[in-house]
């Protein structure tokens, strides 16, 4: 039986590359539809049709910016899972489903103004910052971006890296983030430069010494949390400790959080 879904799918969107990153993660692109807006840092539900005849749908950000002709997403290969174990044999020209209704948190709306914006991320939580990273508006409201990202192993920090790096040399964007963004990566299971978790790193300090930042101020200081549910519990509790409150698009405030999903 093949998986591939029958290209008389409603809400059908065509793949256009697919790139494996490790065993465990891999990131594709699909085409775009004319009518879907959506804010950055948002998400959307896609899937594939299951051996059922039902979509068997999940939440995914889209790792992509608005401006994107695409839609881009980074996802985690789950062996025993409905959708990611099939999603995984994705190929160019294969289709997939998309809700076209973008939600989410993570977004400038949630945000109070302010001077810095911290960007924290486990694993594929890194997706919805990898499309906040790709909009200027980020750079228009902060005039400083940490983009944190923690992952057990040196090869899954891989697609933040390119993807950082990409914006640095971007023919626009890089001349918008020059001495604006500044990127942590952090390995805890395998040799790297920075190894720790996080928040232990901002705990003792060095977080913020290696990068030269003064302690957390919720006068000046915003952040967006995507990550397993510890890490975003766990920053929560050091911002929250530091002063910064949660909030929503219906109230902005200092910081929101959204869960990495895993499909
Ligand atoms: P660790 O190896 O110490 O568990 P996972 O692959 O399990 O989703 O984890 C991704 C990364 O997130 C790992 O490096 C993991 O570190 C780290 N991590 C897990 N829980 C937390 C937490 N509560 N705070 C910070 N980092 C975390």
């Amino acid at each position: 039986m093949t998986e591939k879904v029958k290209p008389t799918l409603p809400n059908a969107q065509t793949v256009t590359a697919v790139k494996h990153w490790t065993d465990r993660l891999f990131s594709f692109r699909v085409t775009r539809p004319q009518s879907l807006r959506f804010r950055s840092g948002e998400f959307v539900m896609i899937g594939l049709m299951g051996d059922n005849g039902k979509p068997l749908l999940r939440a995914y950000s889209i790792a992509s910016p608005n401006w994107d002709e695409e839609l881009e997403f980074y996802s985690i290969k789950v062996p025993d899972g409905p959708l990611t174990s099939k999603l995984q044999h994705l190929e160019v020209g294969d289709e997939i489903i998309l809700r076209p209704k973008p939600v989410g948190t993570l977004v400038h709306d949630a945000l109070l103004p302010g001077k810095r914006v911290y960007f924290f991320a486990t694993g594929t939580g890194f997706a919805p910052f990898s499309s906040l990273l790709r909009d200027p508006e980020t750079y228009e409201k902060f005039d400083e971006v940490i983009i944190a990202h923690t992952c057990r192993e040196v090869g899954e920090l891989e697609y933040g890296r390119q993807i950082v790096e990409e914006v640095r040399n971007h023919e626009f964007l890089g001349e918008i983030v020059e001495g604006k963004l500044k990127y942590y990566p952090t390995t805890t299971r395998e040799e790297s430069p920075k190894m720790g978790r996080v928040t232990d790193l901002m705990t003792s300090g060095e977080f913020f010494t290696d990068q030269d930042l003064p302690p957390l101020d919720p006068a000046t200081d915003r952040a967006m949390i995507c990550g397993s549910m510890g890490l975003n519990k766990d920053i929560s509790a050091i911002l929250e400790e530091a002063g910064l409150r949660e909030g929503a698009n219906s109230e902005p405030r200092e910081f929101v959080v959204e869960k990495a999903f895993v499909g």
